[in-house]
């Protein structure tokens, strides 16, 4: 008999969005029992990477309205604003809490929280402990959520399939690295909070672990994937590895110019630059602080004109932060200096970065609403694998991590509401399932001697996306990364592993996230394909304009028997119609005659 592991509340995912969860699943109710399903230990997710900060209006000069537009335009109106307020509404209250539980935010000289300017925000608003927030963060809330007795920690597990039993998720079926053994991890409530699938793109900042691993187990159980068309490429990753250098770096005041020491971002409606020594905040020139979807569309345009930089690993620009002087440098961007010197071999405080656009962020994913609610009773997503939506089109920089709080808190305490609720489900029917999903694992990875090794399929899989769905995009392009995908799909049937052993297998590991992968690529092709307009970070060559009338609506991609389905649901406006967005030093602040209206 297939063993069950019972709890109340399943998470699935150990970072920032899976800990907040936990932690108030726990706070919420007591005598809960909450598993936390991680496939790394939680203080490896990919929270730890984060760097440049998070976003909550904290100073005098600020306010709810400014930060809620900043998102909104950033989005290009694509974020649904009742999810907006409610997010800039709670974000201070969570920074403060994580400030209470100890975490060491960066102070201004007279002790109060320092706050540094970021793209897209004509405001500063966001807090950061130096420039390794994210591992602040995370150390924070784990040391947190270890206190709570309540919590089991089922480190190195592998979710592989939710459970299901009369229309509502009841768990997961999970592997155990350390044995192979495969169990059903059941509780009355689910929450996803696995992160992102950079991964399905060959060059990104993300963690080898960003597999989109919760989207595929959602989209299989028949929840849609909303706005998975939308990938963020970060405009400054180092060339080769793709490692982050953070956006704080030009919130900071460094500045990008191409091959020619020019800045370029002059020339796309990105304002004028100021002198780098010029005493007025950075924020009032926008230029290097404008949102990640124009600075990486015109580096794309400065690659066409011939006036990158040519290197091994392709084309580049160059981040210079040498005017910030190596006091600032090692106290504001220590972390900046430490990777450059490492992974580019040069010393920023002497010699520009080389930077170009990387993934970096998925603004889609699991269909979610305010609460984290799916439309699966007992499936709550949260965290860059959800998509609630406050990103719309465009994630503005140290929005995300703060969203992790937020929605990851409002996940925890209404999955702990609906478990009061929930009926029981039928134990033999989940056991059932559990046993199926081992034999399907044993027979498809473990059993099989001839095949094709995952490695190609994963290569063709990542380049036809980058290829096919990169910054900018045609029907044809997309279609061919879409063609790719389904032939990917088909090899993939046929996989074979080397390694039939138990213990730590990664090899089947890395076939099962493959699988996701798979998956995920294919709702975000389909969403490419059929969102036939130009918005935010998915430019379409032959729609090259916004289209409201037609597509001031979310993608939703339904995996179904005859393919990927695409339906289409309104994006909430409240208070803020659709407008131009306006970078620049004119582009105004709303109370300055901006775009509200
Ligand atoms: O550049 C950065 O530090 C990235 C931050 C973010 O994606 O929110």
């Amino acid at each position: 008999m297939a063993e069950l592991l019972k709890h109340d509340v399943v998470i699935v995912g150990g970072g920032a969005a899976g800990l907040r969860a936990a932690i108030a699943v726990a706070e919420r109710n007591p005598s809960l029992s909450v598993a936390v399903v991680s496939k790394i230990y939680p203080m490896r997710s990919h929270t730890v990477s984060a760097e440049g900060g998070a976003a909550a209006v904290i100073k005098g000069n600020d306010s709810r309205e400014h930060h809620i537009y900043d998102t909104i335009s950033g989005a290009d109106w694509l974020a649904d604003q009742n999810a907006v307020e409610l997010f800039v509404d709670e974000a201070p209250r969570e920074l403060t809490l994580l400030e209470h539980w100890g975490c060491p935010w960066s102070r201004e000289p007279d002790g109060s929280i320092a706050v540094r300017p970021f793209g897209g925000m004509k405001i500063e608003r966001t807090w950061f402990a130096a420039d390794k927030t994210g591992f602040h963060m995370l150390h924070t809330l784990y040391q947190t959520a270890l206190k709570y007795v309540p919590i089991t920690w089922y480190d190195e597990w592998f979710a592989t399939k939710l459970l299901l039993d009369k229309d509502r998720c009841y768990g997961v079926v999970a592997i155990e690295l350390r044995t192979g053994a495969i169990r059903g991890i059941v509780g009355k409530a689910v929450i996803l909070c696995t992160g992102g699938a950079g991964r399905v793109y060959p060059f990104t900042t993300n963690a080898i672990t960003k597999t989109g691993d919760g989207m595929a187990l959602a989209f299989r159980a028949g929840v849609p994937l909303k706005d998975m068309e939308f990938v963020q490429y970060h405009p400054t990753g180092l060339p080769g590895t793709g490692i982050l250098i953070t956006e704080a770096a030009r919130g900071e005041g460094g500045i990008l110019v191409n091959k020619d020491g020019y800045r370029y971002l002059q020339d796309y409606g990105l304002g004028k630059p100021l002198d780098v020594h010029d005493p007025r905040h950075p924020v009032k020139r926008t230029m290097e602080l404008g949102p990640r979807d124009k600075l990486s569309q015109a580096f794309v345009m400065e690659m066409r004109k011939g006036r990158t930089l040519k290197g091994p690993y392709g084309d580049y620009v160059l981040l210079d932060i040498r005017h910030l002087g190596e006091k600032k440098i090692d106290e504001k961007l220590p972390f900046v200096r430490e990777l450059a010197r490492n992974y580019a071999g040069i010393d920023p405080v002497y010699e520009p970065i080389p930077v170009r656009p990387v993934v970096h962020y998925m603004m889609g994913g699991v269909h979610t609403d305010v609460d984290g609610k799916t439309p699966l009773p007992g499936l709550y997503a949260a965290g860059e694998c959800a998509c609630v939506s406050i990103n719309g089109a465009n994630r503005l920089g140290s929005n995300s991590l703060t969203e992790c709080l937020v929605f990851g808190a409002r996940a925890g305490h209404h999955a702990a509401e609906y478990v009061g609720s929930a009926p029981d489900p039928d134990s033999s029917a989940l056991e059932q399932q559990v046993r199926d999903e081992a034999d399907r694992i044993r027979k498809q990875f473990l059993e099989r001697t001839e095949g094709e090794r995952l490695v190609s399929i994963r290569k063709d899989m990542q380049n036809a996306m980058e290829e096919g769905c990169g910054i900018y995009r045609t029907e044809q392009s997309v279609q061919a990364a879409l063609n790719k995908v389904e032939e990917c799909r088909e090899r993939f049937q046929r996989v074979v592993l080397d390694d039939h052993t138990n213990s730590f297998n990664t090899e089947l590991i890395a076939a099962l996230e493959l699988e996701c992968m798979l998956d995920v690529a294919r709702a975000l092709c389909q969403a490419a394909l059929e969102r036939r307009e130009s918005r935010g970070a998915h430019q379409r060559e032959d729609y090259p304009a916004r289209d409201d009338e037609k597509f001031l609506k979310h993608s939703l991609a339904y995996r179904t028997a005859d393919g990927v389905k695409i339906e289409w649901l309104d994006v909430v406006i409240t208070k803020w119609p659709p407008a131009e967005r306006k970078y620049g030093a004119d582009s105004g602040l709303p109370s300055e005659g901006g775009n509200k209206s």
